[in-house]
């Protein structure tokens, strides 16, 4: 075994994105995701559907991620593929491929928390990003998940707060379905609070203890203050909307920082570094670049391409546990509620 020539295929099936990556030596050479658009029509991931179609997609997407990568299939060093946590149908389907591929070509098989790969996205080898020294404060926000991890290294990593209901991405897509936007809506409520006020309308922010967070009794508010004043000026989200979306989003970055400074001073730790869809929005980005002034924090955004579901944030901790010779065996099984 070479350790100079490390191949490694990525597989992640966790949701509704089949996505399959190679990466050599800590560098991608290839990021191929199929994105499932049939969920749009129903506003949120259905998962007989997500499951039926990954099924279609995983041999085109391995295979072009092969291709692209300019590598063949017996030049793996090893097939690493998310284990969980995610939709169970959906999971099954990339764990099922990896486990035979591997078998097939008779190369190690690694399991891949999905969570943890969110977090070390950041130590792909990329020009221009710095990767967060250890410890750090990983702030992992998405269609489903929120939390705030303390990273004491690759595979040392604690929960020290999390949503107790939706997750953060939910909240913006749920704020959206209130206001007419199509699904997701977490990109246009960005878009277009740019361009509204703040602090137009106010929103109550909820009171959850310690690092922990709650988004479902802000959408609950949201919802009462649409209604309320839609019976009195029936255009009222159309005159408003970018007001609206400017004062949700404000509101829901307020919760995101809120507890980051918290985290940070508790722990002490002032490396933070962020990951999932939610971290391309605008005014979280903007408001993490403010905490570097005001709280001398250094900050940490991956790549946008390995911030939303991908299966290069799989290779790169398919490779990491390749060095450490951290194999599994073919009798693992897909887990929906993997923790770190
Ligand atoms: O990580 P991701 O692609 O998939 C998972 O949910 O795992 O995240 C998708 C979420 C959606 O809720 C979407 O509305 C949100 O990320 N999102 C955004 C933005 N771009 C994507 N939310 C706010 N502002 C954005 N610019
Ligand atoms: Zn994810």
């Amino acid at each position: 075994m070479d350790s100079q020539n490390i191949f490694i295929l990525g597989i992640e099936s966790s949701c509704d994105d089949t996505a399959a990556s190679v990466i050599y030596n800590g560098k991608i050479l290839s990021n191929v995701i199929a994105s499932q658009k049939i969920h749009e029509e129903y506003g949120g991931v259905v998962p007989e559907l997500a499951s039926r179609a990954h099924q279609q997609n995983i041999v085109p997407v391995v295979h072009q991620a092969l291709k692209k990568a300019g590598v063949t299939k017996e030049e793996l060093s090893a097939v690493a593929f998310t284990r969980g946590p995610g939709l169970m149908g959906s999971l099954l389907v990339g764990t099922s491929f990896a486990k035979s591929l591997a078998y097939g070509l008779n190369i190690p098989l690694i399991d891949v928390n999905h969570m943890q790969a969110h977090i070390l996205a950041h130590y792909i080898d990329e020009e221009g990003f710095k990767k967060p020294p250890f410890p750090f404060l990983a702030m992992t926000i998405s269609g489903g998940h929120t939390q705030i991890v303390k990273v004491n290294h690759y595979f040392d990593m604690e929960v020290i707060g999390e949503t107790i209901d939706d997750a953060v991405g939910e909240a913006f897509d749920k704020s959206g379905k209130i206001l007419g936007l199509g699904y997701p809506a977490g990109p246009e409520i960005d878009k277009r609070a740019k361009l509204g006020n703040p602090k137009a309308f106010k929103f109550t922010k909820p009171k959850v203890d310690g690092l922990n967070f709650s988004f479902s009794g802000l959408k609950t508010g949201i919802l009462y203050f649409v209604q309320r004043e839609t019976k009195v000026n029936p255009n009222f989200i159309k005159e408003n909307l970018n007001d609206i979306c400017a004062s949700i989003q404000y509101t829901i970055i307020d919760i995101l920082v809120d507890k980051l400074k918290k985290a940070s001073k508790e722990t002490g730790i002032k490396h933070i570094a962020i990951g999932g869809g939610v971290s391309a929005n605008s005014g979280i980005r903007q408001a993490l670049k403010d905490g570097e002034q005001k709280f001398e924090w250094t900050t940490y955004v991956p790549k946008f391409e390995y911030t939303t579901d991908n299966a290069a944030m799989i290779a790169i901790v398919g490779y990491l546990k390749y060095l450490e010779g951290n194999f599994t065996k073919q009798d693992i099984m897909a887990s929906a509620r993997l923790k770190i």
